[in-house]
């Protein structure tokens, strides 16, 4: 029965009001029992009942839910840091993949890889998330590309969800057309469509299911029939929508009543407008517009039009190689004009309803999981801009 006294500021991050609304608490205290929070307060005005609870101190340091990096590419093998170059000297991302490099060089190694290293790997990257304050992760295939590889990628992820961040895994074997379907891409389709999700979802590997709609990718069409061959067998669709073109992912979103669209740097007003009806919550990749120097998703248009921005990191070895998601959210800040209350719920409560764990995560409230975070920093604002390690 634990108690945090001397909370310098408790940033609930309720989901009620709007994004900027983070329902912080100065001279706090939280108690909880086993996993679950009991109460949050002043500590001045704290009940009785708790005063005997075995305390710890907070040094007087603010507290935040732990944050949830709703979109990560989590196992792969090898990096790419060759094409990190090869964009600086001019070219681009869908340049390097028609040459045979981006996603599918990260096939081929990946495929190549054993099992053991590559979750080796993974739970490395996974405790540096930790360090940075990440408790919770989503964590996508879709760099194996058939249907033994994919389930793979998804048995390490069931893996390392056995370790002390919640992992959740989302089948994307709809990635990109893998080389050996390069002139059938309707029979790849085909056997993501009949294959390779009735298997994951029948051994309960996925919770949701992911299509990159992109030129050369898949069309709205064929992410259509995959996200609803995944809704068919119980897995919630998402979506990389409108990234690199404007191709009406968010809208195929809007149709599908997504989880939530992701990127969405090209989104189109028609997009926003469907997105804020049909309520999809925005995936904002801040990393990813960095690396691929490309504009930002318009964050204040969505916000605006009712559309609640998510803002997680996408980490993967070629458009975004840092899972540093204090370090999106001050991206978010600065190019997307987030405000740093807006990021901080947009990598926790808004996060964590991008991945259907709200009722569990993203905001400290009797109830839910004592999963938190302790910041060395005064405010929310002080922390983003200041960024560092914490300690
Ligand atoms: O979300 N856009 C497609 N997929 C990843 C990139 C993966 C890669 O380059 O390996 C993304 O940016
Ligand atoms: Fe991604």
């Amino acid at each position: 029965m634990p108690l945090l006294t001397d909370i310098g500021l408790l940033v609930t991050c309720a989901p009620q009001g709007a994004q900027g609304d983070l329902h912080a608490i100065g001279g706090a205290a939280m108690a909880w029992e086993g996993e679950t929070i009991r109460w949050v307060g002043p500590e001045a005005g704290m009940p009785e009942e708790y005063r005997g609870w075995e305390s710890e101190s907070a040094g007087g340091m603010m507290v935040v839910p732990g944050l949830v990096d709703c979109h990560t590419h989590l196992a792969f093998a090898g990096w790419r840091a060759g094409e990190f170059e090869q964009r600086i000297l001019g070219k681009t991302y869908l340049e390097i993949a028609a040459a045979g490099g981006g996603i599918l060089s990260t096939v081929a190694q990946t495929r190549a890889a054993s099992t053991a290293g590559l979750i080796s790997r993974a739970r490395g990257h996974v405790a540096a998330m930790g360090r940075l304050g990440v408790t919770t992760l989503e964590a996508k295939s879709g760099y194996g590309l058939s249907l033994e590889q994919e389930l793979r990628l998804l048995e390490i992820y069931r893996e390392l969800s056995g370790g002390p961040q919640r992992i959740v895994a989302t089948l994307l074997a709809a990635h990109t057309v893998p080389p050996e379907y390069q002139d059938r891409r309707d029979a790849y389709v085909d056997l993501v469509c009949d294959q390779i999700i009735p298997e994951a979802a029948r051994r309960g590997l996925a919770r949701f299911c992911d299509v990159f709609v992109e030129q050369k990718a898949f069309s709205v069409e064929q992410g259509r029939r995959v996200l609803k061959a995944g809704k068919r067998h119980g897995l919630r669709p998402k979506l990389h929508a409108d990234q690199l073109t404007s191709c009406g992912g968010a809208e195929l979103a809007a149709e599908l009543g997504a989880a939530s669209a992701d990127h969405l740097e090209q989104i189109s007003g028609e997009g926003i407008r469907r997105m804020g009806e049909a309520r999809v919550v925005a995936v904002s990749l801040p990393l990813a517009s960095l690396y691929l120097n490309m504009a930002p998703l318009p964050a204040r248009r969505l916000l605006e039009a009712g559309v609640p921005v998510a803002v997680a990191t996408d980490f993967n070895p070629g458009s975004a190689p840092s899972y540093h998601l204090p370090f999106a959210m001050t991206l978010a800040c600065t190019t997307q004009r987030m405000t740093p209350a807006e990021a901080l719920k947009g990598a926790t409560i808004v996060a964590a309803r991008a991945i259907g764990l709200d009722g569990e995560v993203g905001s400290l409230e009797p109830g839910k999981s004592a999963d938190f975070a302790v910041i060395d920093a005064d405010s929310v604002e002080q922390w983003l801009y200041h960024l560092r390690d914490n300690a």
